[in-house]
């Protein structure tokens, strides 16, 4: 019967939702393969490292045409390992950006070593080369030991820059990978770049474990010795410590679903950037979008730099109405994420660290505009559909 109440339609009620993910889509398919993965470890009882981690560490070294992958039992830990296994500690400065997760400064702390903040590039939110220069050549160059580099949302960081500056200064370069499985820089895998990376395998990640997991990569048998050395309390041989490491294996069934899920993971990231087109394709068929890099009353999407293979782990708008367009959103059950509203330098447990409001003005206006939007390898056309009519209304 139809409704003759004359009553307007409310689109918030009567909203299709869209997750900001759906890992239960990604499941779904692979629910037998990853059971019997699982079954396999469950009958050998090889529950810590052992083969099933061994198996996925060469599978993984293959994939991303690096000598060397060494699991952990985080992204974290894996940020930590790498550091220590470079041989940065006390004494030492690391320089790294202010726009990541937390653990990518609190490894350098965790190791010994001091972490030092410079400014982002606006459009990609990347570190920034030119800043990290102007430190090096400032009164604190001389302590500064290595560069830690984030491929935030799934893109590789200036790696050419980086490289000359860590010839020129005789610097170390760490990866943080966490985001960026799969991603390249002029052909070079992302883990493959510096003289030690740092994966996170945490569900939401592209390629994502059933709980907690990260990876260590190098070029390096050095490093990859090292490495393995401190994920096992400092052993080289059973129960004698050479140095202080700690508990960071990785475990077996985390191994062997990450050996499954290594066998689509290119597949998931070609969709990924299927959907990232898609919506630049809908936003600006909508005529929303700014040149950018800033905003001023429509929104600024984000761009593939030319050379690099992003791999879409996010998908970041800028607008100068963030919040607003968030709770616009949410009140339409369509999902959104802040990646990150407070940066580095102002958050409350690094304040030792000496920064303060307008430190690095990239970060902050970033952590004001910074939206992300639904994305994962399975979502649908007419869902992006929906998100991109949302934003378009909030914006008329
Ligand atoms: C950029 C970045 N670095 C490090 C990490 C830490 O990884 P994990 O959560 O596996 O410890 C994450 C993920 O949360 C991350 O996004």
């Amino acid at each position: 019967m139809k409704d003759s109440s004359n009553q307007p339609e409310n689109p918030a009620a009567t909203a299709q939702p869209v997750p900001m993910m759906d890992l239960k889509r990604q499941y779904q398919p692979l629910h037998q393969e990853l059971l019997n993965a699982l079954d396999q470890v469950l009958v050998s009882q090889q529950f810590i490292l052992g083969e099933p981690v061994a198996a996925f560490e060469k599978a993984a070294a293959e994939r991303l045409g690096v000598a060397h992958a060494i699991g952990c039992s985080s992204g974290t830990d894996a940020l930590w390992l790498a550091l220590a296994a470079a041989e940065i500690g006390p004494g030492h400065a690391v320089v790294t950006t202010p726009f990541s997760f937390f653990a990518s400064t609190s490894a350098i702390l965790r190791a010994g070593a001091t972490p030092l903040l410079a400014d982002i590039e606006p459009t990609t939110f990347n570190l920034n080369p030119v800043a990290v220069e102007a430190i090096l050549n400032g009164p604190q160059g001389a302590s500064i030991k290595a560069i830690l580099p984030v491929h935030l949302f799934g893109q590789c960081a200036d790696w050419i820059a980086y490289d000359h500056i860590a010839k020129q200064h005789n610097l170390k370069l760490i990866e943080d990978a966490a985001q960026a499985w799969g991603a390249d820089y002029q052909g070079v895998k992302a883990g493959a770049l510096g003289d030690a990376a740092a994966f996170s395998f945490y569900p939401t990640k592209n390629l994502s474990a059933a709980g907690d997991a990260g990876m260590v990569t190098t070029n390096s048998d050095e490093v990859a010795e090292r490495a393995r050395m401190l994920r096992q309390h400092g052993m080289r041989r059973r129960y004698h410590h050479d140095e202080v490491g700690w508990n960071t294996r990785m475990d077996g069934l985390q191994g062997a679903i990450l050996s499954v899920k290594l066998r689509y993971i290119d597949t998931w990231n070609q969709l990924r950037r299927t959907v990232a087109k898609r919506y630049h394709a809908l936003f600006h068929a909508a005529g929303l979008v700014e040149a950018g890099p800033y905003p001023i009353h429509g929104i600024v999407l984000p761009q593939e730099v030319r050379g690099t293979h992003h791999v879409w782990h996010q998908y970041v708008i800028r607008t100068t109405r963030r919040d607003e367009l968030r709770a616009f959103l949410t009140e339409r059950k369509i999902g959104s994420e802040i990646y990150y509203p407070v940066p580095l330098h102002l958050q409350a447990a690094l304040k030792s660290l000496g920064y303060s409001e307008g430190s690095f003005p990239e970060a902050e206006r970033a952590a004001r505009e910074v939206l992300a939007l639904p994305i994962f390898p399975e979502l649908r056309e007419d869902e992006q559909q929906t998100v991109v009519s949302a934003i378009a209304e909030f914006l008329s």
